[in-house]
């Protein structure tokens, strides 16, 4: 079995809980737009880009818009996200999340941010989440968005570890079939039931250990 020499984590959903925020900025465009946006709506969208999160919620609203309008409406909803990611604190860091990536570089493992967000260094910044990681990609580095396999390759790339020596730890399907395209094995991280396809699930970082990464045991 291949050794374990890189972990790349997505950040919304995996390190920081950040699905409230993006669910409460959709529902305040769902409202001004004219219908009602639920939180079982937001699940659509969980590691979906801006512009394709769009999509989807005037899909659900029936509503259809020319490129201009739909940009001004994207750039409507980021700026309430990020006037409440910009509060963000050490302490909405999720349960376990520090604990494994200080792990990682304890044991030689190097880390990687692979996220879908553009406001993925505000984030990082406010949390204190930055000095982790050895390579960040965010959603200013990819043009394809998940489940293209770009974000992860960036970052085995930047790391120097090829694929196959490379763990992704996800909270979306989008982005498990993401790190299986890239050749990598996937943790998910939530429920087994959206999360089936990845090598292995558990509900928070909080039960992840540097030990049962090693226990991953498909080698794509
Ligand atoms: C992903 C989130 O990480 O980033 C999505 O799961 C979000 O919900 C996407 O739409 C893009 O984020 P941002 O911050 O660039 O709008
Ligand atoms: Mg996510």
């Amino acid at each position: 079995m291949t050794s374990i020499k890189a972990c790349l984590f997505d950040l919304d959903g995996v390190l920081v809980d950040t699905a409230k925020y993006h669910y409460l900025a959709w529902k305040r465009l769902a409202k001004d737009l004219g219908f009602t946006f639920t939180e079982q709506d937001n699940e659509k969208l969980k590691g979906v880009s801006r512009m394709a999160s769009l999509d989807i919620l005037l899909g659900l609203g029936g509503l259809e818009f020319g490129d201009a309008k739909k940009q001004d409406l994207a750039e409507r909803k980021n700026g309430w996200y990020v006037e409440a990611i910009s509060k963000m604190d050490h302490s909405e860091i999720l349960p376990g999340a520090l604990e494994f990536l200080k792990a990682c570089r304890d044991n030689g493992i190097k880390t990687a941010l692979g996220s879908a967000s553009k406001n993925a260094m505000t984030i990082l910044d406010n949390t204190g989440l930055t000095p982790y990681f050895d390579a960040i990609i965010d959603g200013t580095h990819t043009t394809n968005a998940k489940p293209d396999p770009e974000v992860f390759l960036l970052g085995a790339a930047a790391l120097s570890v090829p694929p196959g020596q490379c763990v992704v730890f996800e909270d979306a399907e989008a982005g498990v079939e993401a790190a299986h395209r890239a050749g990598m094995r996937c943790v998910g991280v939530g429920s087994p039931a959206t999360l089936g396809q990845a090598e292995a699930v558990v509900p928070s970082l909080q039960e992840m250990t540097v030990e049962r990464l090693n226990e991953l045991s498909i080698v794509r």
